[in-house]
């Protein structure tokens, strides 16, 4: 039987990192919802196009082809796009693109389909409230503005993507702002999801506590992982 985990939380979390994790400790299919949201920021910003124009980005809808593969590489249309949807002009428009609804209906699709066909851990925004409304287990991953800055820095700093911490903090309270303001399927935790407040947490920790918390409830429902 399938499992569905969903992980949101607001920038910079740590989501996809522990998602990642748990993914592989329980062989289940780890989907990145804000990679498909930043792939298709990448193609805006390529076209020229201004990502604050909901209209102009709206309509390059039936051009656009994401895919996530298994080696978390992703393609847009075809190219490996995987480094430049981590750069900052990306991050600091994605929460534009990802306001648009007629995008957000596209992309959920395909993340429902691909949920449909394996056992996943998803992160993003939207997965418990809207995308997954009955995975098994919802998570809602929050840590200080301040931790979370840092820690992309970090991430940032080894991955080679120039930036300053000031940069990424701005961009981290710009983002969640209007993720968590957007009319359709805001950020937002879930009435059923478990909050996680991983300030002061180690990443070694946060994963232990999701899997446990995987196996508990896999365990009452009867379900073998
Ligand atoms: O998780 P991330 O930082 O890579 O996500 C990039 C942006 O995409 C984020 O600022 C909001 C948006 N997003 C969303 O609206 N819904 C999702 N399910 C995932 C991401």
């Amino acid at each position: 039987m399938k499992f569905a985990v969903a992980i949101d939380g607001p920038a910079a979390a740590g989501k996809s990192t522990i998602a990642k994790k748990v993914a592989e400790i329980l062989n289940f299919t780890y989907i990145d919802t804000g990679a498909m949201y930043r792939a298709f920021t990448w193609y805006c910003l390529e076209k020229g196009l201004d990502c604050q124009n909901h209209d102009e980005c709206v309509k390059v809808i039936p051009e656009v082809t994401i895919k996530l593969r298994p080696n978390h590489v992703v393609l847009c249309n075809g190219i490996d796009v995987t480094k430049q949807i981590r750069e900052t002009r990306v991050s600091g428009n994605v929460s534009y693109i990802a306001s648009y609804k007629e995008i957000r209906l596209a992309l959920v699709e395909q993340q429902r389909a691909m949920a449909s066909k394996h056992s996943v851990i998803m992160d993003g925004r939207d997965i418990g409230t809207y995308v997954l409304p009955n995975a098994e287990v919802k998570i809602f991953q929050i840590a200080s503005v301040e931790t979370r800055a840092i820690r992309r820095y970090k991430e940032n700093m080894e991955k080679g993507i120039p930036c300053t911490l000031e940069e990424i903090k701005e961009d981290v309270k710009k983002r969640d702002y209007i993720d968590s303001h957007r009319d359709f399927a805001p950020l937002k935790a879930a009435e059923d999801s478990i909050e996680l407040d991983t300030s002061n947490m180690s990443i070694d920790e946060v994963v232990d506590a999701v899997v446990s918390i995987i196996k508990k409830t896999a365990k009452e429902k009867g379900i073998d992982l």
